[in-house]
């Protein structure tokens, strides 16, 4: 069992906490804050426990000049003070004199939110390459380190696994319900256990696949990737999404476990994503110019009767391209018949969340994980750096 933030006397000490603020932004302008208010609760734990509160963050991906000012963590600590009701200080620099006044002159129950980590990698990737004179003079900075960024615990970077390394350790409350809810629901022995896949590419997720394939009784397979599968199965995709390079993987797959592994049976299609002429055709019916890009009414159905015994569901990736008004329907239609029917129901992945956001009520799934990356190596077996490095209880 790993040390928590509750395992530690705060009063009076400075608590660095490593957050996950990797929130989409569009011309700086914060359009998901799931991610921030969702670190609310350790945040507010240590500074009502008498904690001075720093927090570190990535945003983005920073290689070039031009990207510091695209990830500028400055608009989060605004709308993190809104949100957590509470002056959060800001030091624009990652290191230095300027930083080290604003932590020295923090009292207690005081935020200070740093620049973000990965300004430290346009010189020398020192940050994402766990650079240790990095992750020492980051540690010299406070008295002991929370790990509450779930996202990020897949990366193994100065601001979570090398700090560790030098101050006492824990996780946040966060990590800990993200640790808790996956291990409940994959460990708990109850039955029919459906895992829904979509989304894009069959490759990211091969790993996934071969992992629970084998805990549980159905695979339902939507989304872009159902179309490797399909043309596995030599059935006509026309111009839809193909990975090629999974196909080998698909046929295998398919073979070993055929019964396992259902497949849309028709689907929404269109000549082009920007077309509003859309139709809906059986699979076997699809023409060389379609593309498809839902599933359809039909899929729908036979999804819902795969569904109507479950017990546990964990969803990784929508059904369709739901950013597109005209393809959110099975998306929807499936995560409506999971809430109506009160299944308890995973839902993992930046994508799904996103789409449970916009098309549904995330108060009614069971949980919904603020990770993508981390979840998918996460449900792979794999154990995270940024967990594995933290204090365990003694
Ligand atoms: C995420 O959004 O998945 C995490 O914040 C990690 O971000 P990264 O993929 O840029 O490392």
């Amino acid at each position: 069992m790993k040390k928590t933030i509750k395992d530690y006397q705060l009063e009076n000490k400075k608590v660095i906490i490593r957050v996950d603020f990797n929130v989409p932004m569009k011309e700086g302008i914060i359009t998901d804050d799931t991610r921030i208010k969702r670190a609310i609760p350790t945040i507010k734990y240590a500074i009502e426990n008498g904690a001075k509160v720093i927090l570190l963050s990535h945003l983005g991906k920073v290689k070039e000049e031009s990207d510091l000012q695209k990830n500028d963590l400055y608009p989060v600590s605004i709308r993190l003070q809104e949100l957590i009701e509470k002056e959060v200080f800001f030091s624009n620099k990652t290191r230095g004199k300027e930083l080290e006044e604003k932590v020295s002159s923090l009292k207690k129950g005081e935020i200070l939110l740093i620049q973000n980590t990965r300004y430290e990698d346009l010189i020398g990737k020192k940050e994402s390459t766990c650079n240790e004179e990095l992750a020492k003079y980051w540690a010299s900075l406070g008295d002991i380190f929370i790990n509450d960024a779930y996202g990020t615990c897949h990366r193994k970077h100065a601001s979570n696994v090398g700090i560790a390394n030098y101050l006492p350790s824990g996780i946040g409350f966060l990590v800990e319900e993200e640790i808790n809810k996956i291990d409940g629901i994959l460990e708990e022995d109850t039955h029919p256990f459906v895992v829904i896949m979509g989304g894009a590419k069959v490759h990211d997720k091969i790993k996934v696949i071969k992992n629970l394939i084998q805990k549980c009784d159905l695979l339902l397979i939507g989304g872009g990737m159902a179309y490797t599968f399909l043309a596995a199965r030599n059935y006509p995709i026309g111009k839809s999404i193909l990975d090629e390079e999974s196909m080998e993987f698909c046929k295998e797959i398919l073979s070993t476990y055929e019964e396992k592994i259902i497949l849309p049976i028709d689907h929404l299609v269109s000549g082009s994503i920007t077309s509003d002429k859309v139709s809906i055709k059986r699979i076997c019916d699809t023409t060389e110019l379609d593309m498809g890009f839902d599933i359809g009414p039909q899929t729908i159905q036979l999804f819902k009767e795969k569904l109507s015994s479950a017990k546990r569901v964990i969803i990784n990736g929508p059904m369709g391209c739901f950013e597109n008004p005209n393809y959110q329907e099975g998306t929807k239609e499936i995560y409506q018949y999971l809430t109506d029917n009160h299944i308890k129901t995973l839902v993992g992945g930046g994508d799904s969340a996103a789409s449970v956001n916009q098309l549904s009520n995330p108060n009614k799934f069971y949980h919904i994980s603020t990770g993508g990356g981390a979840t998918l190596e996460y449900l792979e077996g794999t154990v995270l750096p940024g967990i594995s490095v933290i204090d365990e209880k003694k």
